[in-house]
């Protein structure tokens, strides 16, 4: 759809609007297909933004919302309860790592790191008296664009102008096998008396696919553990299969204290999110006076609509299929990771479960808005493909409904554009 920017009423996310003269109207979506209006079909390979977990327009999905939206579509969260919250959150700690968890809900991945943010400083401050906290984030984070959410981030042009409301966070180097002594040492140096210490598991998203080495993160859990910490797990992205297992904390021995859900939460059909807390966090809370109690909570609250959607995603979840799609997709993400190594223009590739990663080769190293990004993201689209480059890094995270036809499509995409890129690069060389 042409955009005339006088007419056009939407101010769109993440955009500056003179870049979008021509945005794709999508009318309808099956799969891992986008279509928009004028028939082109494009290839959601990232997930809509992560959060799409079976495909677009599923079926099960359709009718579970459906059915509750003619039993009541909403309802205040403080003071009721309902069915699908009940059953999403008596559902869901099989998967979990073992322990005994407590629900929050709130609306997106930003809010629930926010909740949990709120809940380990009001437990330090009005439960333990405490006045000094200390917030240790890893470098290259993401939690989101809500100002708790930004302050626990990454510092750069996506927060600078807000610099000075942000809180003071410590920030260590990420658990990746190469950092490991930096890790360490640098977390130890930074932990005070009280602590919150919060982190991506295994795969840091927005900070461009960062994989970690598990055992690097275990080392750190423990450390916190010795040092009065509260440990939030935020998998807002990692969560529900992406890194090969129900959630990446399962491939950690260390439980933390609060694990953060949104995205996939609803198999990427409406918003919501959870922070799970462990039932000691919750018990502090616990009393009969009202002051003392966690006084946070959004109008769409536990939204049963969402709740429905989050347990249909489960049911689909729970499905042996799922798990046989998640294992052929990451097998072939394995296979394919070791022949991109050798692919010209290629610096690095990481791959865990189904999340495939390429760190072009590039002569700076101006991170999210490496000039690459878009010249990508146009070429990509130009053949059907929907991928959103994080600087220098292009990456696949489907919907678990591609089929290894399309995967493999997918990949072949992958190599052509980054031929076209390499020719394109060399003739402005010799220019
Ligand atoms: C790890 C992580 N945390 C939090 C968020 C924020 O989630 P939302 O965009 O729903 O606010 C994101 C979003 O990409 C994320 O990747």
């Amino acid at each position: 759809m042409k955009i005339d920017l006088n007419t056009y009423p939407i101010w769109h996310p993440f955009s500056q609007m003179t870049e979008w003269p021509d945005l794709p109207k999508i009318i309808r979506g099956k799969g891992v297909w986008l279509y928009d209006e004028q028939g082109n079909k494009i290839m959601d390979a990232i997930s809509s933004w992560w959060v799409n977990l079976h495909g677009h327009a599923h079926p099960h999905m359709a009718k579970r919302i459906k059915e509750q939206l003619d039993r009541i579509e909403h309802v205040i969260f403080a003071g009721f309860t309902h069915d699908p919250a009940v059953e999403l959150c008596e559902r869901l700690p099989k998967h979990l790592p073992q322990a005994d968890w407590k629900f929050f809900f709130s609306d997106n991945g930003s809010t629930a790191i926010e909740v949990a943010l709120k809940l380990g400083i009001q437990k330090y401050v009005q439960h333990d008296g405490v006045d000094k906290i200390t917030i240790i984030a890893l470098e290259d984070a993401y939690h989101g664009d809500t100002f708790g959410a930004m302050s626990a981030g990454a510092r750069g042009f996506f927060t600078d102008p807000f610099e000075q409301h942000l809180f003071d966070v410590k920030f260590i180097p990420s658990p990746t096998a190469e950092n490991k002594a930096a890790c360490l040492s640098t977390f130890k140096e930074a932990l005070g008396e009280n602590n919150i210490f919060i982190f991506e598991p295994l795969v840091q998203g927005a900070g461009g696919m960062i994989m970690h080495e598990a055992e690097v993160l275990n080392e750190l859990l423990r450390i916190a553990k010795e040092h009065n910490t509260i440990t939030i797990a935020d998998e807002v992205m990692t969560g529900f299969g992406r890194t090969g297992t129900w959630f990446a904390s399962n491939q950690l021995s260390e439980v933390p204290d609060v694990i953060c859900l949104s995205k996939g939460l609803t198999g990427g059909a409406l918003p919501m999110s959870l922070s799970v807390c462990q039932r000691w966090l919750y018990d502090v809370f616990l009393t009969e006076d009202l002051n003392l109690a966690f006084l946070h909570g959004h109008s769409f609250t536990g939204n049963p609509l969402a709740c429905s959607a989050a347990c249909a995603s489960l049911d689909l979840m729970e499905e042996e299929e799922t798990w046989d799609r998640i294992k052929a997709i990451s097998e072939m993400h394995k296979t394919a990771a070791r022949s991109m190594k050798n692919w010209p223009g290629v610096k690095e590739v990481r791959c865990l479960g189904t999340i495939l990663a390429i760190q072009v080769e590039s002569d700076t190293t101006a991170g999210y808005m490496h000039p690459v990004r878009q010249r990508l993201y146009d070429a990509f689209m130009k053949h059907g493909l929907l991928v959103r480059p994080l600087g220098d890094v292009i990456y696949l995270l489907p919907p678990y409904a591609i089929s290894d036809e399309e995967l493999r499509w997918a990949y072949g995409v992958f190599e052509e554009v980054l031929r076209e890129e390499i020719a394109e690069k060399n003739s402005e060389d010799v220019h």
